[in-house]
């Protein structure tokens, strides 16, 4: 299967065989990084901006980390420092980028649709590093790529996605692909934060963590969105915690071999217990180094590379 896309904005647009080409490649890819010669000439020339409209610790590490190993030219700009302070649009400041010869721009940006809008006006690859509540294309491809490598496969799989699913673009990435894939998604949350209108995503809605702890195959915790939400969804942290924390008590009654994932950041002994987030099960650190062989694949396909199968590099 040929990935034929020079951008990825949204898992939404791909169908699950081009998702899939994505998560081989990127097994390949972290073959190639278990070596001690880390680095391919794939890129080699070529330009990469990382231009990140909101802060990220992750995601922007992991994309300058991957355009290093493919032997690409790194750029980091961030709003502060750009003339988006001075009035300056997105897309002409998209522009200038591009007349510098960049030919990968990875955007974060608040507003949902920003990647797109400059994929389809800018000839260099644009990737979509999370935008406002829409979506996080490389996180969903990163916890898709956990879960099959911690489990062996993602078809069939009972996943539980916990917490502000309405802000989530996280939530959003993970519900395409995951469903896509087979996997059996449970969003839970209260009411205010998983309102019925995702059911038509393919998902089951659960207003209780206790409802499916028992059940899960993966727990994936998400955050609070305070910087997105304009009201109140719930009566304070303290009432969230005790409701739809993954406390000690609460992760007793996991399945022996559940997976316990967080996108970062955390908020500890909040949405997680601490000695739950560093204990057995939890594959959050895991989540973080399976996203730099995702976005190196990313990044090699939107430049044109032939798509890999894990065993090509296995020598
Ligand atoms: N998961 C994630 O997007 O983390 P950062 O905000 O640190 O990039």
């Amino acid at each position: 299967m040929n990935w034929q896309h020079k951008d990825l904005c949204a898992l939404a647009d791909h169908t699950a065989q081009e998702l899939m080409t994505i998560l081989d490649t990127a097994t390949a890819f972290k073959g190639v990084g278990e070596r001690n010669l880390k680095k391919v000439p794939a890129l080699r020339g070529k330009t990469l901006v990382n231009f990140f409209i909101e802060p990220s610790t992750r995601t922007r590490i992991s994309f300058e980390l991957a355009a290093m190993r493919l032997s690409a030219d790194v750029v980091n700009i961030s709003a502060s420092a750009s003339s988006l302070e001075k009035g300056e649009t997105l897309l002409d400041t998209a522009r200038n980028l591009e007349a510098l010869r960049a030919d990968l721009i990875v955007i974060r940006h608040k507003s949902a649709g920003s990647a797109r809008f400059l994929a389809d006006r800018l000839n260099a690859s644009v990737i979509n590093a999370g935008d406002g509540a829409h979506e996080h294309p490389t996180q969903g491809l990163l916890d898709a790529f956990t879960i099959r490598e911690k489990l062996g496969h993602i078809e069939g799989v009972r996943v539980a996605i916990v917490g502000d699913i309405l802000f989530s673009r996280v939530a959003r990435s993970n519900i395409q692909l995951l469903t896509k894939l087979g996997a059996k998604v449970t969003l839970v949350g209260p009411p205010t934060l998983v309102p019925a209108s995702f059911s038509p995503l393919g998902v089951e809605i659960a207003h209780s963590i206790d409802e499916v702890l028992e059940e899960s195959d993966v727990i994936n915790l998400l955050r609070i969105q305070h910087e997105r939400q304009r009201k109140e969804y719930f009566p304070g942290v303290g009432e969230y915690s005790a409701r739809f924390g993954l406390t000690k008590k609460r992760a007793r009654r996991l399945k022996e071999n559940c997976l316990i994932m967080h996108p970062g950041p955390m908020n500890r002994g909040v949405e997680i217990d601490s000695a739950v987030a560093d204990g057995k099960g939890s594959v959050i650190l895991d989540q973080v180094t399976n996203g730099l062989a995702v976005r190196v694949a990313v990044l090699y396909l939107c430049s044109g590379g032939a798509p890999m199968a894990s065993s090509a590099t296995d020598q």
